[in-house]
């Protein structure tokens, strides 16, 4: 059976297919909506968004595989993306990293059913360092002892979505 995007994401996509002339910026959001229904973006869900913005699978493929928020292969619910980079690192990034796997029982680049631990480069969101991205929803300036909350709230919510349309 091929695979189909749920009404409601198909509803999103209608919605931003009317900001630009033609389907191919809505790329980005399309293979987030993807991920989310699907878990991962592999093949038949690249071919899935291709046929959906017409474009090729060729080119859904490069863009799903050039950003490090994209995952070709399952993992948990959600991504906890703890970015280490310079300002972060130079404000606790390390630490936060170290509270999740603590809290998790993952180390970085490891996945349960729940969770996958990804350790990331800078997620520009320098200026709220240290700053974490799950899904498109940012947590900034993230401290340790903060993570318990984080945790229960993502239990509750493992698609969270940026608050930013
Ligand atoms: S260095 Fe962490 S957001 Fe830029």
């Amino acid at each position: 059976m091929s695979l189909k995007f749920s009404d409601e994401a198909t509803s999103k996509l209608e919605v931003l297919y009317g900001r630009y002339p033609s389907k191919q910026p809505v790329i980005l959001a399309a293979l987030h909506l993807a991920q989310k229904e699907f878990g991962d973006l592999r093949d038949e869900v690249i071919d899935l968004v291709g046929e959906t913005l017409d474009l090729s699978s060729a080119h859904v493929y490069g863009v799903a595989t050039f950003y490090t928020m994209f995952r070709r292969k399952p993992g948990g619910k959600t991504s906890v993306r703890v970015c280490t980079n310079v300002a972060c690192m130079l404000r606790g990034g390390y630490d936060v990293l170290a509270a999740f796997e603590k809290k998790l029982g993952l180390k970085k680049g490891e996945s349960n059913d729940d969770f996958s631990l990804i350790e990331e480069e800078c997620i520009a969101a320098c200026a709220n360092a240290p700053a974490i991205v799950c899904g498109t929803k940012y947590f900034l300036d993230v401290t340790p002892d903060q993570v318990d909350e984080i945790v229960t709230f993502l239990k509750s919510n493992p698609h969270p979505e940026s608050e930013v349309a």
